[in-house]
């Protein structure tokens, strides 16, 4: 028996990087995975080599009619949902607020933000049906403190954005057994993470990292397994930090 033997999981942007470890470590964890991201052929890739409890739908989590129609789906396939990863987001401009468009704040919102309302407002339902689930909502350190140094006012405000729907969404639905808990990765290493820093300022974002190394996928994907999981059960409604100890400092 695996720690998610049973349950039904969404995951959003799981076509790579953290969505996809996500969605590897729940199919190795016994569950079923709607793996959903806008890129297409890298999704149904994954999907194939992860064998048969595992399907791909195109999702940009920014529709709510596709967010309709992910939830049908994943329940026509494996039945009601019972984990939702909020994972999918974007970076946006590194641009300091005087310089930022309109259009730019919009776009991230509404990637990280609106996408995480969005996504819970069609799961809950079907969460509802299944008698609970859990919600993880992936925010990051972003959503705790500011980053001084790297000007992205469209990312913070999303990310801490994130982790007040989270609190919301857990005392509105705790009686009905549905829980949601949000995380906040620091570095982790993905391609955001090296679109974003060459070789030297990974150099330099490990050495400012009290364990001394920036994150790997794994690291977080262990969080999110447990935060789906029946072992995090009397968890809902907080934060989890995992960034090797940055914002401690
Ligand atoms: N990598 C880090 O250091 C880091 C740190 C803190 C938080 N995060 C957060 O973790 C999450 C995952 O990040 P990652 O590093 O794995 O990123 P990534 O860029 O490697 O992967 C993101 C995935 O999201 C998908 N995506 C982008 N826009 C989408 C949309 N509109 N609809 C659906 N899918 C979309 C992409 O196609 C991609 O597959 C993000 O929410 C990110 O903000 C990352």
């Amino acid at each position: 028996m695996g720690r998610l033997s049973g349950k039904v999981a969404i995951i959003t942007g799981a076509a790579q990087g953290m969505g996809a470890e996500h969605a590897r470590r729940f199919i190795a964890e016994g569950a079923s995975v709607l793996i959903t991201d806008i890129d297409e052929e890298r999704g149904t890739a994954l999907a194939q080599e992860l064998g048969g409890r595992a399907a791909f739908t195109a999702l940009n989590v920014a529709s709510e009619a596709g967010w309709a129609a992910a939830v049908a789906l994943a329940e026509a396939r494996f039945g009601p949902v019972t984990a939702l990863i909020n994972n999918a987001g974007i970076i946006g401009a590194a641009t300091k607020c005087a310089d930022l468009s309109e259009d730019e704040f919009n776009k991230v919102c509404a990637i990280n933000q609106t996408s995480v309302f969005l996504g819970t407002k069609h799961v809950i339902p079907s969460m509802q049906r299944a008698g609970g689930g859990s919600i993880v909502n992936i925010s990051s350190i972003s959503g705790i403190v500011a980053i001084y140094g790297t000007p992205n006012v469209a990312y913070a405000a999303s990310k801490f954005a994130v982790r007040g729907i989270t609190k919301q969404v857990a005392i509105e639905y705790g009686k009905d057994g549905i829980r949601a808990n949000s995380v906040h990765p620091g570095y982790i290493k993905t391609k955001m993470m090296t679109d974003a820093l060459d070789d030297e300022g990974i150099k330099i974002a490990s050495a400012s990292v009290p364990i001394g190394r920036v994150g790997e996928v794994e690291d977080v994907s262990n969080l999110v397994v447990f935060l789906a999981s029946d072992e995090s059960g009397f968890i809902t409604g907080s934060e989890y930090i995992i960034d090797g100890g940055l914002t401690a400092l």
